[in-house]
Parts: structure tokens; C-alpha cells; sequence
């Protein structure tokens, strides 16, 4: 199936916000507290998957501002890459409760915003935080489910994929989450983020975004 058939079709960036803010298409909407569509410039050449909000994400209604969002934001900024200038959303917009996995009917109720969020910012690079997102990004991308099993054997590997008409560079890398619980794990988050940094600048300022998209 063409991923890009589910995508919705609004007049602009605001309206697909409003539609995840309003969102019930499935059972997240009964117990989450604020919906959480994302965050960053819509000109953005790096985007950020993570996996779901958290409890202080659902408080505030913004993607990764707890503790592993905290995390985030400072191996990014030791890689000299700004929060403010990635996009950053998840899987899934609404809380699972006690933080569970989200179900595989909840990915597939919430897959049409991010299909959208992603056709619409078209990144030039994006970062799947966790095997969760790396597995739902390359599926879109026609990558078979058995290709993306464990996350350590695909972490900081670059995958060149199409969706719809976006060409971009998916680097998976380890959740900032499990690093809270493993240290270990940071600098080879930090290891994957300097090379996403890398990529970046000898990607240099082509592409598109937003801007051709209205
Ligand atoms: N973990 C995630 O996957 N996403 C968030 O926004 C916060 C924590
Ligand atoms: Fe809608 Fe996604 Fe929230 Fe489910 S998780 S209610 S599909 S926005």
C-alpha cells in the first residue's frame, strides 16, 4: 500500500494541529490530559520521532520536556544542533496510561497526522528515537517489519528512503529515555547525533518544507 493514501488533507499546518487537538479516533483520547502534536520550525531539515508523551508532556501538551526530553535537548546541543531548530513529534500524539507501549491500533489511528507531519515538513533527515519509531518510519517507508527487530542492530545506520515525494535519511538511534536508566547508552546516542550533524551540513540548505507545500 501507498503510506502516502492516508494522509490528510488540509489547507495548512495550523488545521492539522487542530485536528490532532481535537482528536478521538482512538481510546489515548480517554485518558490523556493534553494532546501533543509536536513542535519546531515547518522549514525544519531535521525531524524528530519519538515514541509517545510521557506524563510531563501530557501536563504541558509538548513533545519531550521531561526528564528524557531534558536529556535530548542536552546530547543535542553537545552535538551543536539546536532544539529550537528541529521539528519534533512522536508516533503517537496522545499518553498511553502508566506509560505503556502504545498498541498497535492506536499507531495505526494516529499514523495518518505523522504520514502528514512528515509530507508536509519534508525533512532532509529524520531521527527515529527507539525501535517504535524506527519501525513505523522505515514500515512507511516499505522496509519489511523483520528489518527493524532490534535497535541496536540498526542504530546509527543511515537508511536513504522515499515517502511519497519526500527523499530523506533515516538515522535510528537508541530512546534518550533508556539512557536515563543506562548511561551507557548517551554517548552513543551523542555518537548517532553528531553524525545526524554531519549529515546535515554536507546536506547544506536544499530542499523544501512548509513553504512549497502551500
Ligand atoms: N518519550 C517520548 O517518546 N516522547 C516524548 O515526547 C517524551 C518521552
Ligand atoms: Fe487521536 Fe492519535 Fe490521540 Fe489516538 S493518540 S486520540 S489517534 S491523536
Amino acid at each position: 500500500m501507498d503510506i502516502t493514501r492516508v494522509r490528510i488533507v488540509v489547507n495548512d499546518y495550523n488545521e492539522l494541529v487542530n485536528l490532532m487537538l481535537n482528536c478521538t479516533k482512538c481510546r489515548l483520547h480517554e485518558t490523556r490530559k493534553h494532546v501533543v502534536p509536536g513542535e519546531g520550525p515547518l522549514n525544519a531539515r531535521i525531524m524528530l520521532i519519538g515514541e509517545a508523551p510521557g506524563e510531563t508532556e501530557d501536563e504541558e501538551g509538548r513533545p519531550f520536556v521531561g526528564a528524557a526530553g531534558q536529556l535530548l535537548t542536552k546530547l543535542l546541543s553537545n552535538v551543536g544542533i539546536r532544539r529550537e531548530d528541529v521539528y519534533i513529534t512522536n508516533v503517537v500524539k496522545c499518553r498511553p496510561p502508566n506509560n505503556r507501549d502504545p498498541e498497535p491500533d492506536e499507531i495505526e489511528a494516529c499514523k495518518p497526522y505523522l504520514v502528514t507531519q512528515i509530507l508536509m515538513i519534508k525533512p532532509q533527515i529524520i531521527v527515529c528515537l527507539g525501535r517504535h519509531s524506527a519501525r513505523e518510519v522505515l514500515m512507511m517507508a516499505g522496509y519489511p517489519e523483520r528489518s527493524v527487530s532490534s535497535i541496536s542492530s540498526i542504530r546509527g545506520k543511515v537508511f536513504n528512503v522515499k515517502i511519497g515525494d519526500v527523499n530523506a535519511k533515516v538515522l535510528p538511534t537508541y530512546h534518550p529515555a533508556a539512557a536515563l536508566y543506562n548511561p551507557r547508552l548517551r554517548s552513543i546516542i551523542e555518537d548517532d547525533l553528531r553524525k545526524v550533524k554531519e549529515l546535515s551540513n554536507n546536506l547544506g540548505r536544499s530542499g523544501g518544507g512548509i513553504l512549497d507545500y502551500i
